[in-house]
């Protein structure tokens, strides 16, 4: 299967968007908060937006670990804003954060969806420069949910803590790409058929919707991280999708 071209829909103004279809899948590479709202309702909304923490210090470490440079380079430390999220355009939502956002995201949460669970992923690899504090070896997600989309999945494979396999640094030209490991599991919990991932990055949730079955739709708004998710997830398309 081809990746195809759709091409460009100027739609609003500021609104512009490049849309790849490949299967049943469509990428988009826009700007979330301009178009999300126009895509309609999904089962689950499946999310990595821009962390917010203090990402100063690390001293000589820092100057061997570059990623920390790439984050700040493409503002990924700066957060995002929490109005994309809307419970009336998804019945469950999982989002990754830093530790530091979390009283901001569960106060968020907290009146939009019925129920949630604090979840997290230990990462075999942290970065020991956070500001001396606590080890980044956990990385937080928290699933919440609305009535008629509950978690799903085997009793023994709905554990809070997921342990990955340590990721190579940098992969794809990305200074934060998702173990599929990780992404594999939570996308197994999600109810319904059809997800989407506003902050797709290098395409992990659109390969992990594919493995699992799923008709994933994601937004990117870097080109270049745009072309990579648009190769992963052809490559993935042929291997499992058919
Ligand atoms: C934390 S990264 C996601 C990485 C992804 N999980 C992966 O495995 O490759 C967040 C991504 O959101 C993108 N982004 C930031 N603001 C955006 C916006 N307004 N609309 C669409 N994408 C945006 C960034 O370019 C970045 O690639």
């Amino acid at each position: 299967m081809q990746a195809s071209f759709i091409g460009f829909d100027p739609g609003a103004p500021g609104d512009d968007r490049t849309v790849v279809k490949i299967g049943p899948h469509t990428l988009y590479c826009a700007d979330a908060y301009w178009i999300r709202e126009s895509l309609g309702r999904f089962d689950a909304e499946f999310m990595d937006p821009p962390y917010l923490f203090d990402n100063r210090g690390g001293g000589t470490f820092r100057k061997s670990r570059t990623g920390a440079e790439m984050i700040v380079q493409e503002q990924l430390d700066q957060g995002f804003e929490m109005s994309i999220i809307n419970p009336l355009l998804a019945g469950s939502i999982v989002i990754f954060c830093h530790n530091d956002q979390l009283p901001e995201l569960l106060g968020y949460l907290n009146p939009r969806y019925t129920r949630f669970c604090m979840l997290g992923w230990i990462k075999k690899n942290p970065s020991p420069m956070r500001n001396k504090h606590y080890l980044a070896d956990v990385e937080p997600f928290v699933h919440a949910w609305n009535p008629g989309f509950h978690p799903v999945g085997e009793h023994h494979d709905m554990h809070r803590w997921v342990t990955s396999g340590t990721m190579p640094a940098k992969v794809f030209g990305h200074p934060t790409v998702k173990p599929l490991d990780v992404m594999d599991k939570i996308m197994r919990n999600l109810s319904g058929c059809t997800v989407i991932d506003p902050f797709m990055g290098t395409g992990s949730t659109g390969v992990a919707a594919i493995r699992q079955g799923k008709i994933f739709t994601g937004i990117e708004k870097n080109p270049k991280h745009f072309a990579t998710a648009v190769t992963r997830i052809t490559a993935a398309w042929e291997q499992y999708g058919q």
